[in-house]
């Protein structure tokens, strides 16, 4: 099992709070968006990959109906009854499982409720989607607790509708489908208009870090929805210019954007062109994986982080910085911002042999800059979502 000392911290905080030991335990990791940077949600394609951090949610059926759940570090408890959830202003962690109870309290009647309590060590707030980490955990381990038969990708929308419903961020099924259908040393290839997902390795030959910057820059989650508005907008203007059935921007080409564009307001146009392009750089970058071309393949990181950069703005100097400085490190091949944007972290494509090295001058770099390193982790391509115990 990944990640065992957090599986045996999680028992014992689970047991010092309740008194007893936990009877099912989930465990769920973050992810990594590789490319494919806000397609999620316009029907577009993605790489991303699980990673080798996550969360456990351990948990054991209560007498009444009342459900106690403990944040694990913070050691910090909420109520609520298990007919009911409602979203809340304090503790908003709380907010992802509620979500996933109320996901799933659509498909089944809960007769009792629940002690619980979860555990991980994703970094909060770095882009490694701690929360559908969370929310899957959840979901596995509360959809084994009362017997709802649910598959992988119902539990990826109960997770989401989480987002949506409890948090108000309007998020794609990305950060959920790389959680649940990670592999060890693959990349998890998915079409979010087919929903298949297929796995594609990465091969020995280099690796992916995670530069975390711990920018958090303000309205992150109002701004991530403005995205997603207005990309809506500028499908809807291109279903009725273009000749073809258009039902996201999925379905516009680059050349259509070129011609078109220019009958769009400016900001609608720009920020269209980025989910374009981009679904068509991972096209292109899962191709050169696909023949081995590494060095293709960090290019297309590169122009990805230029499109953010240029037409989503959901970049930030402190991003920026760090893909400027992995383009001078020895061994780098490609760099790019990873999930919603605002802050967050950067990854970075870089051979094996020199993957320590450039971890290094990464963080130096940026403490030259901002007088504090960021954080460099080496990610492992990691299996998926699984029940790691169970009576
Ligand atoms: C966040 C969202 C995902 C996806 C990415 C951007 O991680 O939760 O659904 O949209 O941003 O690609």
């Amino acid at each position: 099992m990944q990640n065992r000392e957090i599986f045996e911290a999680a028992c014992a905080k689970f047991k010092q709070c309740y008194g007893r030991d936990p009877v099912i335990v989930a465990y769920a990791p973050g992810r990594v968006e590789v490319i494919g940077n806000h397609t999620d949600y316009n029907e577009g394609l993605v790489l991303s990959a699980a990673i080798n951090n996550g969360t456990f949610f351990a948990v054991a059926p209560a007498t009444g109906t009342t459900c106690r759940l403990t944040a694990g570090d913070l050691m910090h408890e909420v109520r609520f009854e298990v007919g009911a959830p409602e979203p809340v202003r304090t503790d908003t962690w709380a907010n992802y499982c509620m979500g996933v109870l109320a996901g799933l309290l659509q498909r089944g009647k809960f007769a009792h409720g629940f002690d619980a309590l979860f555990f991980g060590n994703i970094p909060l707030g770095s882009g490694l989607s701690s929360s559908a980490a969370l929310e899957i955990s959840t979901a596995l381990a509360l959809a084994r607790l009362y017997n709802i038969k649910a598959d992988p990708l119902s539990l990826a929308r109960i997770g989401q509708q989480a987002e949506h419903k409890f948090a108000g961020v309007k998020c794609g099924l990305l950060d959920q489908i790389s959680s649940l259908f990670g592999r060890a040393g693959m990349l998890v290839q998915t079409d979010f208009r087919s929903l298949e997902v297929g796995h594609a390795p990465l091969g020995s030959d280099a690796v992916l870090l995670i530069c975390n910057t711990h920018a958090k820059h303000a309205l992150v989650d109002g701004e991530y929805n403005q995205r997603r508005a207005d990309c809506e907008a500028a499908a809807e203007f291109f279903r009725q210019r273009l000749p073809h059935p258009v039902t996201a921007l999925r379905d516009v080409s680059w050349a259509e954007w070129e011609e078109h564009h220019s009958g769009l307001d400016d900001r609608i146009a720009r920020r269209a062109a980025h989910p374009i392009g981009e679904n068509e750089r991972v096209a292109k970058g899962a191709e050169l994986l696909a023949k081995g071309d590494l060095e293709g393949f960090g290019r297309v990181m590169f122009l990805s982080h230029e499109s953010s950069q240029r037409y989503f703005e959901n970049s930030c100097e402190e991003l920026d910085h760090v893909v400027e400085t992995a383009r001078g490190v020895a061994g780098v091949l490609g760099a790019r911002l990873s999930g919603g944007g605002f802050g967050g972290s950067v990854v970075v494509l870089v051979r094996a042999a020199d993957a320590e090295a450039a971890a290094g001058a990464l963080a130096a770099g940026y403490a030259a800059r901002y007088g504090k390193p960021c954080d460099v982790l080496v990610i492992h391509p990691s299996d998926g979502a699984s029940i790691v115990k169970e009576p």
